[in-house]
């Protein structure tokens, strides 16, 4: 295969859990309200998955509207990138999203980078497509963090939701290039500030030997910390990419950050004069999606059509790890590369 100059993002879809849960109905378990949640964060409600809603059936159907949206066939695949922190199975989810595509000819495999995690695995396709081995990907990120959240403690139960979301990405020539430049950092002394961790229990295999026990502590966080590090380093982060591409923040269309808090997406807003008409924000409906929030955002946008192609989108994902990146990234829609799809799936 020839050598690609860019990657296009020709496709996208979302796959939801059906329950909605608002402010209210959390205030019956916990003590807090809707007063409370949205003035600290803007989320109103988030989707929780109930029996049979999986990261593998969300995923899934994420990936089938991103599929229609191009155009293309599973069978047209050669990678699929799965991220997420809460997989259905250790070993990996992204091939059992494979086998209920049918993407018979895509390897899959996960990547785990928390909120961070569609950027990089984004960054990573891209890599694969610019050196030629890929044509097509689908790029997910899908979480379940309902499965991990300690539903009796109120300064994370509130935040987070379950959701999955997906672009299609193709291999074009350099004027449909989508990815324009990128950034990415990890900082793993800051670890314990957010942490989904192996909880300590070790069961007895023989005499002098302890083996430890599968097993997860619910997710810790000290939001307080991961507020300071997103509202110093996401301004960081993408002042270095905006100036290293040369684009001035007038330029953007969309300011398209991870969706953990709406007070940060307005102090990042602040920092750089973008309006607030810019800045892409649905964290009323789905609260903190993981990996999921930023494609999620990105295919609401696109259906309704703010995001038009051709438009030019800073985005940033930060979290756990703690891990950050950032992305310049030009929207092209199911026509940027001649592909036949169109917007027929439901949102
Ligand atoms: O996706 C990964 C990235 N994650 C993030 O970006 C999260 C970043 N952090 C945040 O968004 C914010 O720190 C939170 C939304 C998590 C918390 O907001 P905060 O303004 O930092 O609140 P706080 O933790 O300082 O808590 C203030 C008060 C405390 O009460 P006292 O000690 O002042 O009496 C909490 O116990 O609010 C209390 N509180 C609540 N009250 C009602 C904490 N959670 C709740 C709640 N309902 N759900």
């Amino acid at each position: 295969m020839a050598e690609a100059v860019g990657m296009a993002l020709v496709g996208c879809g979302s796959g939801l859990p059906a329950v909605s849960l608002s402010n209210a109905q959390l205030g019956e378990r916990v003590e807090t309200n809707d007063d409370w949640i949205r003035s600290r964060t803007g989320i109103g409600a988030r989707h929780v998955a109930g029996p049979g809603e999986t990261v593998t059936s969300l995923a899934s159907e994420a990936g089938r509207q991103a599929l229609a949206h191009a155009g293309w066939h599973a069978s047209d695949l050669d990678l699929i990138l799965l991220a997420t922190s809460s997989p259905d199975d250790l070993f990996g989810t992204a091939p059992r999203v494979q086998g209920v595509l049918g993407a018979s000819n895509a390897v899959a495999f996960d990547i785990t980078a928390a909120c961070s995690g569609f950027l990089f695995a984004l960054i990573t396709a891209s890599q694969y497509i610019r050196s030629g081995s890929v044509r097509r990907a689908l790029v997910i990120g899908a979480d379940q963090l309902s499965r991990w959240v300690d539903w009796d403690d109120r300064r994370t139960c509130v935040l987070f939701g379950d959701g999955a979301a997906a672009v299609a990405v193709e291999a074009c020539s350099g004027a449909n290039n989508g990815l324009l430049g990128f950034r990415m950092r990890s900082d793993g002394s800051r670890n314990g500030c957010l942490t989904l961790a192996q909880s300590e229990e070790h069961t007895s295999v023989v005499a002098g030997s302890q083996a430890q026990r599968g097993g997860f502590e619910p997710i810790q966080m000290n939001g307080q910390e991961v507020y300071k590090f997103a509202v110093r380093e996401v301004p960081a982060i993408l002042k270095d990419l905006l100036d290293g591409t040369g684009t001035s923040p007038g330029q953007l269309d969309w300011l398209l950050l991870h969706q953990a808090n709406q007070r940060i997406l307005d102090a990042v807003a602040e920092r750089f004069a973008i309006p607030s008409e810019r800045v892409l924000s649905n964290l009323a409906r789905y609260g903190n999606t993981s990996a999921a929030t930023i494609p999620l955002m990105l295919n609401e946008a696109v259906r309704d059509g703010r995001v038009q192609p051709g438009h030019l989108i800073a985005s940033s994902g930060f979290g756990a790890g703690l891990s950050w990146g950032a992305a310049l990234l030009r929207w092209g829609g199911p026509q940027a590369t001649g592909a036949s799809g169109g917007l027929t799936a439901a949102p």
